[in-house]
């Protein structure tokens, strides 16, 4: 069972949660794939917000190919009460169709972090993916929270009989 992460981070809280997801999903057997997006098509808070505002499109330095994963877990920042450009620009040029789609979110004040969720699942949707499961956490307590929220991943990952009550 192959399985992709794609994320975008800026600060580090959501590379750090896609590398203690990976952590987990190595533990249990599976083969994982990291791929962190990149763009120098960032800049100052206020851009960066209304980019995101804008659901404008980012010059990504390579896309990630994750035709052979059969589960892919997404993840991005809370900008501006939505996803980030780049993962936006990712999902626009990728087919998710019949895949398995696990998203995650980290998130500052909170502000706005439902409406990100919401078109982070509609977007994904509409590139014909399957969501499975996903979660949000604050990007300061990832290194703290994620033992608990671990339980979301796990849970969804039994539902989706990826994983049996005593592992892979
Ligand atoms: C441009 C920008 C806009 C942001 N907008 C929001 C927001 O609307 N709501 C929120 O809760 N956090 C917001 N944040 C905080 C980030 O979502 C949070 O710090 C996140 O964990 C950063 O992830 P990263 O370290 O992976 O880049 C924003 C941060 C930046 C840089």
């Amino acid at each position: 069972m192959k399985i992709s992460i794609v994320y975008f981070s800026l600060s580090g809280s959501t590379k750090m949660l896609s590398q203690y997801i990976a952590e987990y999903l190595r533990s249990e057997g599976f083969s994982v794939a990291v791929n962190p997006l990149k763009t120098s098509d960032t800049g100052t808070f206020l851009t960066n917000c209304i980019n995101a505002f804008r659901k404008k499109k980012v010059k990504l330095e390579y896309v990630p190919d994750i035709k052979k994963a059969e589960v892919v877990f997404l993840g991005s920042p809370v900008w501006a009460f939505n996803i980030t450009p780049a993962i936006r620009t990712f999902l626009e040029s990728t087919d998710l169709t019949g895949k398995k789609i696990f998203l995650f979110i980290t998130y500052g004040s909170g502000k706005g972090k439902e409406r990100a969720m919401e078109h982070f699942c509609q977007l994904v949707k509409s590139k014909g993916g399957n969501i499975i499961g996903k979660m949000d956490i604050k990007g300061k307590q990832v290194h703290e929270d994620f033992k608990k929220l671990k339980e979301i991943v796990v849970q969804c990952l039994k539902e989706s009989q990826l994983i049996n009550s005593s592992g892979q």
